[in-house]
């Protein structure tokens, strides 16, 4: 059985970044390389991190499967927009494939149907090809390349990603 839990403890925020350390570091070495992968983990994913964002728009959640906790996701919603930006989605290599993920997107749409919002969008990494032919099997569409400087010499070499509903 799924759960969703709307991250505000620290003790969450510890879980969502002992989390991110592990799949990132696992999933993205081979993709951006270790040095890449530290970097953004530090500046994106560690506890403060992590704190940081939840204090500003960021609403995160701990996701659990019969109990455990097996991933997280983020989002930002833009009432103005009518937008919902899918920041982070991610569940442990071992929960993959079982359908958790496509659970997690119906989370992240009711979200969006309840705030009045018809969009959710997000950014892939252009080599995350997995990652991308599962989008596309959920209905999102490729909006185009879109790169960000993330300091440290690094970029984020993204596809943007939609998908919009009634
Ligand atoms: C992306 C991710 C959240 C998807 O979750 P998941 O639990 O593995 O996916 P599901 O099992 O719910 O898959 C749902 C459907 O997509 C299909 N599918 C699974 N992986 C797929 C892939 N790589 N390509 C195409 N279809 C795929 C499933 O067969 C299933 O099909 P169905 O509609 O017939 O049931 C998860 O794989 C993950 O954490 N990946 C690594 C981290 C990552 O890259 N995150 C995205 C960062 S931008």
């Amino acid at each position: 059985m799924i759960g969703f839990h709307k991250v505000r403890s620290q003790t969450q925020i510890a879980a969502v970044a002992r989390l991110a350390r592990e799949i990132w570091t696992a999933h993205y070495t081979p993709i951006i390389g270790r040095a890449q992968v530290d970097y953004m983990v530090q500046k994106f994913q560690s506890a403060p991190a992590v704190a940081a964002q939840v204090d500003e728009d960021y609403a995160y959640y701990l996701v659990t499967s019969d109990a455990q906790e097996v991933g997280y996701l983020a989002v930002v919603p833009d009432v103005d927009d009518g937008s919902l930006l899918l920041s982070k989605i991610y569940l442990l290599a071992s929960q993959r494939g079982h359908g958790l993920g496509k659970e997690m997107l119906r989370f992240v749409e009711d979200l969006c149907r309840r705030q009045g919002l018809g969009m959710v969008w997000l950014t892939v990494n252009k080599h995350n090809a997995a990652a991308i032919a599962w989008y596309e099997r959920m209905g999102f569409t490729n909006a185009g390349p879109i790169v960000q400087d993330i300091g440290g010499g690094f970029v984020m070499d993204d596809y943007k990603m939609e998908k919009t509903f009634d």
